[in-house]
């Protein structure tokens, strides 16, 4: 077999994004080389440092430059200074909705070696997914304000939901699921909000009479955030829209034990486009520049992408790399009650693979 050759645009971002998409690139390069894969790389310094010098995220030509990328590696995005709403909608959105990546992938598992603050959330028995809808739903421009600093201002937004839309994540979600333990459950709330989620609803059920093989229940969004704290081993597919997938991934990342190690893939399962991988987490400017953070959420988000590109070998090499490092408590970052630098933990990982 020859080798197989990418092209993948890498957005450090900002803050911690910057050090966890080095740690990974260099888990990547290691991997590559033993399964025959040639990765090369263009770097883009697109970020709120960029944003502060020239007033935009990303050059006016940015997503045509990404375009002929075959993947997207980003860090993440956002500094103090910037409003979050400009560096999100100036750069992540922006991606998101052009390149179609209407699924957001984010797999959630309890490790060996790490704790979670839920105490019935043990090793072993926590391995869930949450595919959230990515380019719809609650995340719209449309809507406006009126009359601002007046005591009659006023604001409304409108959630947009389609049936293509609607039908093709529900379709991915049950297709994963069937790789999996064969359960989808849909995160609703057609009690309170009476239009978009009963349509929801019937579309999940529709597709839903396509997969007899897969098992499916639908709970309002409240009574699953609670359940994923209280009976997170039970889930396994878990599908929502826009705004019920973003709380519901950083929710079972928490329960997961840190957010430091989710990661997620912003996919075009069509495949017309470039998808992107990115850590769950956001820049941390808490942390950043103090060699501190834990590079796994990145380092995973690169194992998905090679799973993207048909390497899925490749990238069980790098998720067992993960498990082993977090199985030996010295090579643990602090955000895991470890003392490990992200230096530490890139070497542990790179003697893994
Ligand atoms: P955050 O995820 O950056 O940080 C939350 C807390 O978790 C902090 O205490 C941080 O130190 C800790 N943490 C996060 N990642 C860690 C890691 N890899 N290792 C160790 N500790 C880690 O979220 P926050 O503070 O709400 O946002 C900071 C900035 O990041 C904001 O500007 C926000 O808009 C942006 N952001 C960007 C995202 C993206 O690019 N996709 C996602 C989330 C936030
Ligand atoms: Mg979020």
């Amino acid at each position: 077999a020859g080798t197989a050759s990418y092209r993948i645009a890498v957005i450090p971002g900002d803050g911690i994004g910057v050090e966890v998409t080095a740690a990974a690139r260099q888990v990547l390069d290691a991997v590559a080389a033993r399964h025959r894969i040639s990765l090369s790389y263009e770097e883009f310094d697109w970020s709120c440092q960029r944003y502060l010098a020239e007033g935009t995220m990303m050059p006016a030509d940015g997503l045509e430059r990404l375009r002929p990328a075959d993947a997207i590696l980003l860090g993440a995005v956002g500094w103090p200074g910037v409003p979050d709403h400009v560096s999100l909608w100036g750069l992540l959105i922006p991606i998101r909705r052009t390149f179609r990546q209407y699924v957001n992938l984010r797999p959630i598992r309890v490790f060996e070696g790490v704790v979670s603050p839920v105490r019935g959330a043990r090793p072993g028995e926590v391995d869930l997914v949450v595919v959230r809808e990515n380019v719809e739903g609650e995340y719209s421009e449309i809507g406006g304000r009126l009359g601002r600093g007046t005591p009659e201002e006023l604001a409304m937004q409108e959630a947009v939901f389609t049936r293509a839309g609607v039908t093709r994540i529900v379709d991915y979600a049950f297709s994963l699921a069937r790789t999996r333990r064969s359960y989808v459950t849909s995160a609703t709330k057609s009690n309170g909000i009476v239009h978009t989620m009963p349509f929801w609803d019937e579309v999940v059920a529709e597709r839903a009479a396509g997969y007899a093989d897969v098992r499916w229940d639908a709970e309002h969004i409240d009574a699953l955030a609670a359940k994923l704290v209280l009976q997170p081993e039970r889930f396994d597919v878990i599908v929502g829209s826009n705004l019920f997938g973003d709380i519901l991934s950083d929710l079972a990342a928490a329960v997961a034990g840190s957010i430091g190690i989710a990661p997620s893939a912003n996919l075009d399962p069509t495949r017309t486009f470039p998808s992107m991988f990115e850590p769950v987490h956001g820049s941390a400017p808490d942390i950043a520049g103090q060699g501190v953070a834990n590079p796994l959420g990145a380092v995973w988000s690169a194992a998905m992408m090679l799973d993207h590109l048909g390497h899925p070998g490749a990238a069980a090499d790098i998720v067992a790399a993960i498990e082993a490092c977090l199985l030996d408590p010295a090579t643990r970052t602090r955000d895991l009650g470890g003392t490990a630098s992200t230096e530490e933990v890139t070497h542990a990982l790179l003697a893994q693979v």
